[in-house]
């Protein structure tokens, strides 16, 4: 069975969805292993240290392509409208393994489907035990809730610790997360570990204990409708107005008086909660620093603006960066390619490095979306819930 990687063309993306260690790994279950010329540079990862690990290199695209069984990538596969298309280059024998962000971009699932490939989108990995070591929203939002903050810090003009020093004392900062899920979560972790006083609110009441285990302060909204906040997937429900109402009102004060406010919340398939609205932004101090992490999926924050830092009249830094895990181009493709191994390599027969998989199996049924000429997936399908 021969293993495609190819070089990433979204404008802004760095990562790569092979490392020389996970080539190895492919390697000694009997793949062959093809990687586009250039693939992992801007993850600095050369095409002679993938050749190193056994992976042959392909000077293109269509070379590289060229009897492929499965194609693994990071960013949806450009089609149509964009300034390439990368699934004309797919066919019905391909298994293509990717984020697809499949939920929202339905022409590129409908593209797949027409080209007859088989597709499956790592997004909608679903959250069971077995399927944490391949659970890229995971992985890769660890990586933005960390890299938030650090971006945050390198902005701030003002330190985070407490410092006592001969000159006088020296205010820690004040750090507000809003969405304390994987990426919330590592942003409070890193923020507590610079030395800032930490706050964080959820809609899943669940997420308390987990703020406060990392030493942050949870703003409870209204306890009743946050225990009832999250569906069987462990994900966020969209809220009631009134809800949104009484949390707005709960957390303006925190706001204003925070020096770094990070903004993580997301609700599957969906548009971002607006969480922070512009008067809001006003009244926070001159110098302080947001960074809406959910900026791509229409932002929690009024004004924030998709790959763009911008300045209030007020003094307020808004970051709005794409692609966070992008920034971390190394780590984030290290443990992007680790999930896209752990999901595949039980599909993988040992004897003959053939494709053997399992079509009940509850993570192969949770991600495919396109086989066979069709869109599969009952969640686009329309026969299921949410997650
Ligand atoms: P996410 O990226 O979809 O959302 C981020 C956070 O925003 C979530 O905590 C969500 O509750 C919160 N949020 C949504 N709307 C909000 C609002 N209006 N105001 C404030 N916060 C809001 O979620 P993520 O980070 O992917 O994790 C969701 C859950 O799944 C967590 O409980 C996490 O621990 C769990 N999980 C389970 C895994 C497993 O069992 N395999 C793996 C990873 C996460």
């Amino acid at each position: 069975m021969k293993i495609a990687v190819l070089k990433e063309r979204r404008p802004g993306e760095k990562r790569v969805a092979a490392t020389p260690e996970t080539v190895k790994k492919f390697i000694a279950l009997s793949c062959d292993v093809t990687v586009e010329s250039g693939a992992g540079q801007a993850s600095h990862i050369s095409d002679s240290a993938f050749e190193e690990a056994g992976a042959s290199i392909a000077i293109s695209t269509t070379e590289a392509l060229k009897e492929a069984d499965v194609v693994l990538k990071v960013a949806r596969p450009m089609s149509g409208a964009d300034a390439e298309d990368e699934v004309a280059g797919l066919t019905k024998n391909t298994v293509l393994i990717s984020a697809l962000q499949a939920l929202t971009e339905k022409d590129t699932v409908d593209a797949l489907a027409k080209q007859g490939v088989t597709a499956f989108a790592m997004e909608l990995m679903p959250r069971i035990s077995r399927a944490q070591s391949m659970d890229i929203l995971s992985s890769q939002s660890n990586l933005s809730g960390y890299k938030a903050v650090i971006d945050a810090a390198a902005t701030f003009g003002r330190a985070m610790p407490m410092m006592m020093t001969a000159a006088g004392t020296i205010a820690p900062a004040r750090v507000l997360v809003f969405g304390a899920g994987v990426a919330g979560l590592q942003a409070i972790a890193t923020a507590k570990r610079l030395g800032a006083v930490v706050m964080a609110t959820d809609v899943r009441f669940a997420a308390k204990e987990q703020v406060e285990s990392l030493g942050g302060k949870f703003i409870v909204v209204d306890e009743e409708a946050m225990k009832a906040a999250e569906t069987e997937g462990g994900y966020a429900k969209e809220m009631s107005d009134e809800f949104k109402q009484k949390q707005a009102e709960a957390v303006r004060a925190e706001v204003a008086k925070a020096d770094i406010v990070i903004t993580t919340a997301l609700i599957p398939g969906r548009l971002a909660p607006m969480l922070i609205a512009a008067d809001v932004v006003a009244e926070m101090k001159a110098g302080s620093i947001i960074v809406d992490l959910a900026v791509e999926s229409g932002g929690n924050v009024e004004g924030s603006k998709l790959d763009e830092t911008i300045m209030t009249s007020n003094g307020v830094t808004i970051i709005g960066h794409a692609n966070m895990p992008a920034r971390l181009a190394r780590d984030s493709s290290a443990l992007y390619s680790r999930n896209l191994y752990n999901f595949l390599s039980p599909m993988i027969d040992k004897e003959s490095g053939n494709l053997s998989i399992d079509w009940d199996d509850e993570v192969v049924t949770g991600t495919l979306v396109t086989k066979g000429g069709e869109v599969v997936h009952p969640r686009l399908t329309g026969e299921g819930g949410t997650s």
